[in-house]
């Protein structure tokens, strides 16, 4: 057991960043990547796979579902697909803190001959699955939630399924990833709506798997600059099998938004991060901290196996308040907390709407940061979708709460950068979950030390880049 004080982490205000880093593998990429190998027809090796907490979780969810997987060296993953045919688990699968684990395996759990029961802990047992059993039991899957409210535990009666046509009623890539996962073993064609675009892992990775799969995007008015998605359909067929193939994961923007905002927020500050995701339906992140005033430019560079990947590098300046609604809403519902702590550095209000979402994460995402930013005397107005944060008064260092939400922890250790005196976040044992190293390299960016120095990346910025933001030099 670790002791109490082990689980905390103590910030001080620290000086401009000037750093060069990486960050762990995507963590929605490392979850999608171990189960469509594990399905595959053959040997996979994942390499740069997030070796957090959720992930572990997925991969002890396939060894006991009878699939071998290795991990000869940190990051590297070595699954032998067994193309599906799994043997029944002798015990409950535990998904410990992690949603995507549950609701996926849902989707890969229902074809199986076999009963299976999938547990978490306290913090995923008061997670909604109901979003999961309507369209798996449309399908012919049995499924049944012994939790208040259909909440976990969750029991998986296997049955064969037959495609369905499902329109998503809340913009979740979980729940498209288990309905689509589900469709590879279901009779006939499967098809998805959505009409906010969500995170494209899952279908990016069928490509590279060479999964045959349909997309068709339905847009609202014919000019190509003012058209707006009315909703993408995505169809595939049942009786696939991937073909085994070797993946590399990219950074996790979702860690980088830490260091972003960070750096985004001290003026005089320069931060290049490298080799980090840059997925369309995942930079929202950027374009926010752009409307805010920062100085960014994201440059892919490569895309390895269908995700494209590369550097952000950025500049820190006075940010100014910004509204996040609508169907931006998905591509920052991970980023929300630590945008909330840019808006409070911010001059001016920031509105964040649509967000209910955040409600039913790790924990009350929204309840959470409101809680936090008025302990560190920032002024928040919650709604139930969201809240307006007026930013620009000096924050004050507080003894603060994760929730036993991994994002909460970091954010907060953000906020502490910024507020004076000491900010101490309890509880940060959950920051393993999607970011082990985070407090190494906070202590080394709090001591102003570069993790590495600025290489000639810049130069090559300075021709490829895509200028996100015109005016500064
Ligand atoms: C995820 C999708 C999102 C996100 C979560 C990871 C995924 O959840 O918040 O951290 O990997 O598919 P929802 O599907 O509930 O929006």
């Amino acid at each position: 057991m670790k002791s109490a004080t082990k689980n905390l982490i103590k910030v001080r205000r620290c000086p401009a960043i000037e750093s060069e880093l990486t960050v762990p593998g995507d963590k929605s990429i490392s979850h999608r990547a171990i189960l469509l190998s594990a399905i595959s027809n053959g040997r996979c090796t994942i390499t740069n796979c997030l070796e957090g907490e959720d992930c572990r979780s997925t991969a002890s969810a396939m060894r006991q579902l009878g699939v071998a997987i290795e991990t000869p060296e940190p990051g590297t993953v070595i699954v032998e697909g067994n193309r599906g045919i799994f043997q029944a688990p002798a015990g409950d699968i535990d998904c410990g803190n992690s949603g995507t684990t549950m609701r996926l395996m849902a989707g890969l759990l229902a074809p199986q001959e076999f009963r299976s029961r999938l547990t978490g802990d306290p913090s995923l047992s008061k997670r909604p699955m109901r979003r999961v059993i309507y369209p798996l039991e449309e399908m012919g899957a049995r499924l049944f939630a012994e939790g208040a409210l259909q909440c976990p535990p969750l029991v998986v009666e296997g049955s064969p399924l037959t495609g369905i046509t499902y329109r998503l009623p809340v913009a979740s890539a979980q729940v498209k990833s288990a309905v689509l996962l589900a469709g590879l073993f279901a009779k006939g064609q499967t098809t998805v709506i959505e009409t906010t675009r969500s995170r494209d892992h899952t279908e990016r990775m069928f490509e590279y798997f060479l999964i045959k799969f349909r997309r068709e995007d339905v847009w609202d008015g014919t000019s190509p600059t003012r058209r707006k998605l009315k909703e993408s359909r995505i169809t595939v067929e049942g009786g696939q099998v991937p073909e085994s193939r070797d993946f590399r994961v990219p950074g996790d923007i979702s860690s980088a938004a830490f260091w972003l905002v960070a750096a985004a927020a001290k003026p005089g500050s320069r931060l290049l991060v490298k080799d980090v995701g840059l997925n369309p339906t995942r930079t929202g992140i950027i374009d926010v901290l752009i409307r805010m005033g920062a100085c960014i430019r994201e440059v892919v560079e490569s895309s390895p196996h269908g995700e494209p990947a590369g550097t952000i590098d950025i500049k820190g300046c006075k940010l100014q308040g910004t509204v996040i609604d609508g169907a931006e809403i998905p591509n920052v519902i991970d980023e929300i907390p630590v945008i909330a702590v840019a808006a409070a550095l911010a001059e001016g209000k920031t509105t964040i709407r649509d967000a209910s979402e955040l409600r039913v994460k790790e924990t009350d995402r929204i309840a959470a940061v409101a809680t936090n930013l008025r302990a560190m005397g920032v002024e928040v107005e919650e709604f139930p979708d969201g809240m307006e944060i007026t930013g620009g008064k000096p924050l004050k260092g507080a003894k603060l709460q994760s929730f036993g939400d991994h994002r909460i922890a970091m954010a907060f250790a953000i906020a502490g950068m910024f507020a004076t005196g000491e900010t101490i976040i309890e509880d940060t044992a959950c920051v393993q979950t999607s970011y082990p190293g985070f407090a190494d390299t906070l202590k080394l960016i709090q001591k102003g030390k570069g993790i590495g120095r600025r290489t000639p990346v810049i130069s090559s910025l300075e021709s490829k880049s895509r200028r996100r933001k015109i005016g500064k030099p």
